[in-house]
C-alpha cells in the first residue's frame, strides 16, 4: 500500500518537473507572435508588415530544408545577440536584454514546431 503511494507521488513529481522544465512551444507563440511577427509573420513566412521594408529576407521558418540547418545554438545566438554578431544582417534586432533564456528556448521550441520537414531533434 504505502509503497505503492510512494511511487504515485513520486511519478506526480517527475511528471511535474517534466512539465516545468519542458519547453512551453504555446508560449514560444504568444512571444513570437508579439515580438517577431512584425517582420518574420505570425506563421514564420517572413511575410509580416514590416517585412517589404526589409532590404535582408529572413528565412521561412516553416521550411525545414532550411531551418534543419540551423542549430540550437546558432537559434538562440542570432536571437538574444541580434543578426550582426553572428555575421547576419543587423535588422535581426538582439532580444537577450528583454527576453529571458528560458523565454528564447520557448521560442525555439515553437520555430522547430513550425518546420516541414520537422526538425530531427524535435520530438514535441
Ligand atoms: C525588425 C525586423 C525583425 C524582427 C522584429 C525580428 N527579426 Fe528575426 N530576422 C530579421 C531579419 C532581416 C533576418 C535575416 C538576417 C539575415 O539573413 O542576414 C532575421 C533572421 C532571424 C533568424 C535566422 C533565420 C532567418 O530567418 O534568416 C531567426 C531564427 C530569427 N530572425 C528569429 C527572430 C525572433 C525569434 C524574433 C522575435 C523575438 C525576431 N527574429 C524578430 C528581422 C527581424
Amino acid at each position: 500500500m504505502r509503497r505503492k503511494l510512494i511511487r504515485k507521488v513520486g511519478l506526480a513529481a517527475l511528471f511535474t518537473v517534466q512539465t516545468l522544465w519542458a519547453q512551453d512551444k504555446t508560449e514560444g507563440k504568444k512571444m513570437y507572435v508579439t515580438y517577431c511577427s512584425g517582420c518574420h509573420g505570425e506563421s514564420g513566412k517572413a511575410d509580416g508588415p514590416a517585412a517589404k521594408s526589409l532590404s535582408v529576407k529572413p528565412a521561412n521558418h516553416m521550411d525545414g530544408t532550411i531551418m534543419s540547418q540551423l542549430s540550437d545554438k546558432f537559434l538562440f545566438d542570432i536571437i538574444s545577440k541580434g543578426g550582426s554578431t553572428v555575421g547576419k544582417s543587423p535588422l535581426m534586432p538582439a532580444w537577450g536584454s528583454q527576453l529571458k533564456e528560458k523565454q528564447i528556448k520557448d521560442i525555439i521550441s515553437f520555430i522547430r514546431s513550425l518546420a516541414v520537414p520537422p526538425h530531427k531533434d524535435s520530438r514535441k
